[in-house]
Order: C-alpha cells, then sequence, then structure tokens
C-alpha cells in the first residue's frame, strides 16, 4: 500500500520540527508518515514540554518510534511545568525565537556525530519555527517550511508588512475596533476579493506597536523566503488563485492537502507507522460508539479545537441554544476551554439533554468528522479542523477565534460557500436559528451538497499517483533531496 514513487533507500535523513501546538504537530506527523513512506529516515522533533504531554497522553511507549523513525525534544525555553494546558501562544512564540536555535544546533550536532543514522540531509519545519533555518543554512542542508494554515491565511500573513505601512495596523487607539471600521473593504491584496478588515488574521487588531503576534508573523513571513520551498495542506482546486499570487513573493508553493486524505491513501492504519499519532489529550473513543447509535447527517459536532478559549457566559450561551434546537449532539469540551475557570455547562442542561447529548473533553476528530451520522460542524475555524470537514463533506456554523480562523471563515461562508457565521458575541438565540438552519434548512442543504462538492475534489487532489497534492509531494521529495 505505501507509496514507492521516489525512493531514496532511507540515506537521507529528515528532521521534522513542528510548532509546539496540536494544530501544527498533527499536519507535520502527517507529513512525517509520508516522508517515511518514501524511505527517508525520519527524526520528528517536540518540545521536552509536548514531548511529556504525548508520553502520558498515549503510553509510555508512545514515542519509541521505529529504528528509522525517532523522535527528540528540544526546550521551548519557557518555565517548566507538567500540568496538561495550552501554553501562552505569544510566550511561546517569543520563546521559541529567543531560546529554541541553540540546543536545536546541538542536537544535530549529536545526531550527525554517530553512526546509528544517515547524517542530517534535509529539514521540514513548521513556517512558525523559522529559527531552524539559521542551522538548516550552517549546514548547508536544503529546508522546506510548512505552513500548517490555510493558503489564504498565509496570503494574508505575507501582507502584514503592507497594513503596517499603509498605517492600518497597528490601530491608532481602541475606537477603531467599532464595526463600522472593521468592515473596511480591504481589496489591494492579489486574488482575495470583497475581504473586510475583520477578515484578516486577528494580530493586526492590535493597538500595541510592540504586539508579540503581530512583530512575529511580520519576521516570519519575511524570513519565509529564505527556504527551498513552501508547503501548504490545502489543494489546487480549493486555493489555486491564493497559492498562485504567493508564487511571486516566496519560494516555490506545493499544496499537499489534505494530508490525513494523503495519509489513509499510502499508508495502513493497522502499520507501525499508521498507528504512531500525536493528540496532547487522551482520545475517548466512547464518541465513536455513541456515534453508531445515530442516524445519519443526525448529529451536530460541536468542538473549537486545541487554543481557543471563551468566557463562562458564552459556554452556558452556547449550552442554552444547542438545547433549544431540540437536536442530537456531540459536544467537546476541553478541561481548559474557559478561560481562567474550570469549563462547567449548567447541571440543568446536562439533564434536559441527557437523552440526545454525548459530551466529552476530547475526541477522535477526523473520525468523527467522517462518520455519516455528522450532519453539521459548530468549529471555531481552525484549519485543520475545516479541512476534516470539508473531506467529511460536512458544513459549518463557524465562530472564529484568533489567528487566520477569521480568513478561513470567510472563505468557507463565501467562496466554498460551506459555512454560514455567527455572531462573536455569542447569544443562545441566534446559536439555535443558526443550527437549525444548518441542520434543517434549505440553506444549510446547499451548503451540504456543496462540502459534498468539496470532498470529492479533495479525495481527487489525494488520489494515488496522479493527484495534484501526491504529484506535488513527490516535487517537495526532490526538493529535499536536492535536486
Ligand atoms: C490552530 C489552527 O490550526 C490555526 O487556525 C491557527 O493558526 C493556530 O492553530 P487549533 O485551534 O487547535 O489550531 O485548531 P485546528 O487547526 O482545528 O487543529 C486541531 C487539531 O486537533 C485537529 O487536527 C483536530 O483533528 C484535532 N482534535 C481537536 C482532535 O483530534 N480532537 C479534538 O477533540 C479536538
Amino acid at each position: 500500500m505505501e507509496s514507492h514513487a521516489v525512493s531514496p533507500a532511507r540515506k537521507q535523513h529528515v528532521v521534522c520540527v513542528p510548532y509546539p501546538a496540536q494544530g501544527h504537530i498533527n499536519p507535520m506527523m502527517k507529513v512525517a508518515k509520508l516522508l517515511h513512506a518514501k524511505g527517508f529516515y525520519v527524526t520528528f522533533v517536540n518540545t521536552i514540554y509536548n514531548h511529556k504531554r504525548l508520553l502520558r497522553s498515549r503510553g509510555s511507549n508512545a514515542l519509541d518510534g521505529l529504528p528509522s523513525f525517532r523522535f527528540e525534544s528540544i526546550p521551548d525555553g519557557l518555565p517548566e511545568t507538567d500540568v496538561d494546558v495550552t501554553q501562552d501562544i505569544p510566550a511561546l512564540c517569543e520563546s521559541t525565537v529567543k531560546n529554541s536555535l541553540a540546543p536545536f544546533k546541538e542536537l544535530l550536532r549529536r545526531i550527525n556525530a554517530q553512526d546509528e543514522s544517515p547524517p542530517v540531509s534535509c529539514i521540514v519545519s513548521d513556517g512558525c519555527m523559522s529559527f531552524t533555518l539559521d542551522a538548516a543554512e550552517e549546514l548547508g542542508v536544503p529546508e522546506v517550511l510548512f505552513w500548517t494554515t490555510s493558503a489564504c491565511g498565509l496570503l494574508a500573513y505575507l501582507h502584514y508588512h503592507k497594513f503596517i505601512e499603509k498605517g492600518l495596523s497597528p490601530l491608532k487607539d481602541e475606537s477603531y475596533l467599532t464595526k463600522e471600521h472593521l468592515d473596511t473593504i480591504i481589496d489591494w491584496i492579489p486574488s482575495m476579493k470583497n475581504l473586510r478588515l475583520k477578515d484578516i488574521p486577528s494580530f493586526i487588531r492590535t493597538t500595541n506597536p510592540n504586539d508579540i503576534m503581530l512583530n512575529f508573523l511580520v519576521r516570519e513571513t519575511e524570513r519565509a523566503k529564505r527556504a527551498s520551498a513552501i508547503i501548504l495542506n490545502t489543494f489546487d482546486d480549493l486555493e489555486l488563485d491564493v497559492i498562485q499570487s504567493m508564487q511571486s513573493i516566496v519560494p516555490p508553493v506545493y499544496s499537499i492537502g489534505p494530508l490525513h486524505l494523503q495519509v489513509k491513501q499510502q499508508i495502513s492504519e493497522d502499520s507501525e507507522l499508521g498507528r504512531m499519532g500525536s493528540n496532547l489529550w487522551k482520545e475517548e473513543a466512547e464518541c465513536m460508539d455513541w456515534l453508531n447509535t445515530r442516524a445519519p447527517n443526525s448529529v451536530v459536532y460541536v468542538n473549537f479545537g486545541s487554543i481557543t478559549v471563551m468566557t463562562a457566559k458564552q459556554l452556558v450561551e452556547f449550552a442554552w441554544g444547542l438545547a433549544a434546537t431540540g437536536k442530537e449532539f456531540l459536544w467537546v469540551i476541553r478541561p481548559d476551554l474557559v478561560a481562567g475557570e474550570v469549563s462547567m455547562v449548567p447541571p440543568e442542561f446536562l439533564t434536559e439533554t441527557a437523552d440526545r447529548s454525548m459530551l466529552a473533553s476530547w475526541c477522535p476528530q477526523e473520525e468523527v468528522l467522517s462518520h455519516p451520522a455528522v450532519g453539521g460542524f459548530l468549529t471555531h475555524c481552525g484549519w485543520n479542523s475545516t479541512l476534516e470537514s470539508i473531506c467529511g463533506g460536512v458544513p459549518m456554523v463557524c465562530w472564529p477565534f484568533f489567528a487566520e480562523q477569521q480568513t478561513n471563515c470567510k472563505f468557507c461562508c463565501d467562496e466554498w460557500e460551506i459555512g454560514v457565521e455567527i455572531g462573536g458575541d455569542v447569544r443562545r438565540e441566534e446559536v439555535e436559528a443558526v443550527v437549525r438552519e444548518l441542520m434543517d434548512g434549505e440553506k444549510g442543504k446547499k451548503m451540504r451538497e456543496k462540502a459534498e462538492e468539496w470532498r470529492s475534489l479533495a479525495e481527487k487532489a489525494t488520489e494515488c499517483k496522479r493527484g495534484s497534492s501526491v504529484v506535488n509531494f513527490d516535487k517537495v521529495v526532490k526538493v529535499l533531496l536536492g535536486e
């Protein structure tokens, strides 16, 4: 089943470095598996914090790997803790920039000093871990940067410096955060139509010229120009215009997604490679048993990914909105979903919906979204969630939280016609109305049909040997081989 279109007979050694957050580790793991299936020796480098978390969530032998697929770890520079929480993203960005290059170089030196593996011949690193470029250049090996965002999200990030030049960011003061100002049309990013300021990745909406995330994204997108190539977890039919319009700004960009479909096509789930997982939380498999008892398209699936936080009031509004729909739902509530508090839904809500709901703290989401019982997805529009929803043919209610989720939401609603947005403040009446429309309404039906169309195009893109993403992946292999 494994594809061997290009087989360098494991003399090539790729080091894969994800950004240390769930939405980045998952897709990087898939790239690593595909490269291993192509014959590469793989070293997968987590941060020490995530390395320990993976051992806790997946068991003490979870990172034993294979003889030619090894796990290593480097510090993220933040104070050590054994508590399983979503780390503070700005602090993590600032810290990895400052602290991770030296231990990464030391790791490469250590790997190259021993005989057990071939010398490091290439690096695939997350676009937000661009310090790795310095090490690759020093070693004289090619580095491919993996931006785990949508192409539309990356293209918007690539224009951040223009927002600053044009005086649109940072905002002069808080009074610019009005709906009117945020509706300002942005019509000067090539191939992005009818965007409003609010659709641009959230970090430009700051009043602080020293904002960590704003400056981090400007820096990382500028440094991306030094990569040998850029890879994106998307497919040409979905985002070709956007991909083409970034080709003149950055090194060659290859769409290689949806990665989880490529992996499904090429790597047996029962093989040791197939079984390697990357979830930082323990998955509750009971969700699948529960879904198996439900009728096709009957369940609303609710999950806001690994980073989103909300207020206790927003959680309660979502709860009563969902209850009022009368629909069955699977709701994943991470223990740290509510900022600064334990995530608790009202006890009366639990009693009222007990016979038609399943609550969990983490689930096997790819499987959930491809289960026939799931008819709609209430999501924060994280890029992995969006792609997984597309591949399941599942339409969405979009409640974007941060980063490029706003851009993903805009494209889901207006370009791909598979989503409908819900207001940021969360009112139970609106949750009820929008979810009902999604599940039973005319608009929901149209979005489901459209999602089905995208699903079949995603499958076409990952078809063995011919799919555009499969062909592109082989081109990326050539870049990594230095050809
Ligand atoms: C985010 C987003 O990718 C992106 O918008 C932004 O750039 C920063 O990182 P996250 O918010 O976690 O990540 O969302 P998402 O991209 O959807 O990734 C979550 C991953 O965790 C997905 O692969 C999903 O399948 C998995 N997951 C999530 C589970 O397996 N189970 C769960 O219960 C929840």
